[in-house]
């Protein structure tokens, strides 16, 4: 099917396949379409429907409270083109960078899940074919029996990767996290779309990082430390790196924070005090007051990354823009939602 999508600056053109979310389409062609978390709560993907037929795989999304489906408002990560289409974007809409890792659809096989925490999991998918992504970026994920697509960031950097790491918080009743704590995901073939997300590293942005992280939003930080250290730029920049869980036993990825000495690593504990002689720096206190008392009068020339559960993220942001009077371009997040 053809979409043409007529954004507020340009047309654009491009084919999707039978079924494929017209977000995902669009992306793979290159066109750099509006989205946040590309599955479905977000509502970033708006889009206009003006000519043509459409599917909504997923009528009952959440981001469909930020739309007007009585003007043919829809959201573009849900929907797939029943025939060819003319759509609307309201913002303005520029052509990927030429530099930037294409997004397409992958296909893999999930190893051993890995218990780090009471309720968190590492996992490793083996994908069929190698893949480019940048620090800091995610694939949505399919599993299954599970309806829909779940953003998971990466933990590891390679360039290109045959495997991708993963953590994955358990939620209780949730599809894709019951799913992987059950005895069906090892060996489970999984289908992926990515890489996605805006809350990428590249060492050539030289500036002083600062990433502030809620539970599993460390994945991409993760990512991002791997990414730095590779290059040395801990030589030339700084990296704050705080990490918020509510207790000890929440906490993972210690040893692994610990193997980057060159990095101002700090947990943060929000309903306990800290264990005394660590090798990790702790403090008590919600990530965001924890990264305010200890970032004052430090936030020349930094880019922040954050990721994790929506308020966290959402606080963290109120505090970079207002106390730290940091501007919107220089923060990069993710919401977990
Ligand atoms: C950019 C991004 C990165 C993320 N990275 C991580 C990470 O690294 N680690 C981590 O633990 N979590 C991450 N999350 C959260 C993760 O995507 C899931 O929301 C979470 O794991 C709960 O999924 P669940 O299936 O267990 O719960 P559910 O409540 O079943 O589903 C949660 C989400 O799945 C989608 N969904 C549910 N039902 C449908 C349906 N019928 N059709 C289509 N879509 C549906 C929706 O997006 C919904 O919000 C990330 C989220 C985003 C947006
Ligand atoms: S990008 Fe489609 S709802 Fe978030």
């Amino acid at each position: 099917m053809r979409v043409q999508v007529n954004a507020r600056n340009r047309a654009f053109h491009f084919e999707a396949d039978n079924g494929e979310k017209i977000l995902y389409a669009g992306l793979r062609a290159q066109a750099g379409l509006p989205y946040e978390c590309a599955t479905g709560t977000c509502g970033t993907c708006k889009a206009k429907l003006v000519e043509g037929a459409i599917d909504d795989h997923w009528p009952e999304a959440p981001g469909r409270k930020f739309i007007k489906p009585e003007r043919g408002e829809f959201l573009m990560c849900q929907c797939a083109a029943r025939s060819d289409l003319a759509i609307e974007v309201a913002s303005f809409v520029y052509p990927a960078d030429p530099g930037a890792c294409r997004v397409g659809a992958l296909t893999g096989t999930v190893g051993e899940v890995r218990p780090l925490t009471h309720d968190v999991a590492a996992v490793d998918v083996t994908l069929d074919a190698p893949c480019e992504f940048e620090a800091g970026q995610f694939m949505a994920v399919n599993a299954p029996g599970v309806r829909g697509l779940r953003g998971y960031s990466m933990v590891n950097f390679d360039q290109p990767a045959r495997r991708l790491e993963f953590v994955v918080k358990k939620k209780p009743g949730g599809g894709f996290s019951e799913w992987l704590f059950s005895d069906r995901a090892a060996g489970a073939r999984v289908e992926l779309v990515g890489p996605l997300g805006k809350a990428t590293f590249h060492p050539g942005l030289a500036k002083n990082i600062l990433c502030i992280a809620g539970g599993s939003g460390i994945a991409g930080m993760m990512s991002i430390l791997a990414r730095a250290a590779a290059v040395n730029y801990f030589d030339r920049h700084k990296v704050w790196v705080f990490f918020g869980v509510r207790t000890l036993r929440d906490a993972f990825f210690l040893q692994e924070l610990a193997a980057y000495p060159e990095a101002q690593i700090t947990v943060a504990l929000s309903e306990e005090d800290p264990p005394p002689n660590t090798s990790l720096r702790f403090e008590r206190g919600l990530v965001h007051e924890v990264a305010k008392r200890q970032m004052a009068g430090k936030y020349r020339d930094v880019r922040a990354y954050l990721a994790g559960p929506p308020p966290a993220v959402e606080a963290a942001i109120r505090v970079l823009l207002l106390e730290a009077k940091l501007t919107a371009d220089c923060i990069r997040y993710d919401k977990f939602s």
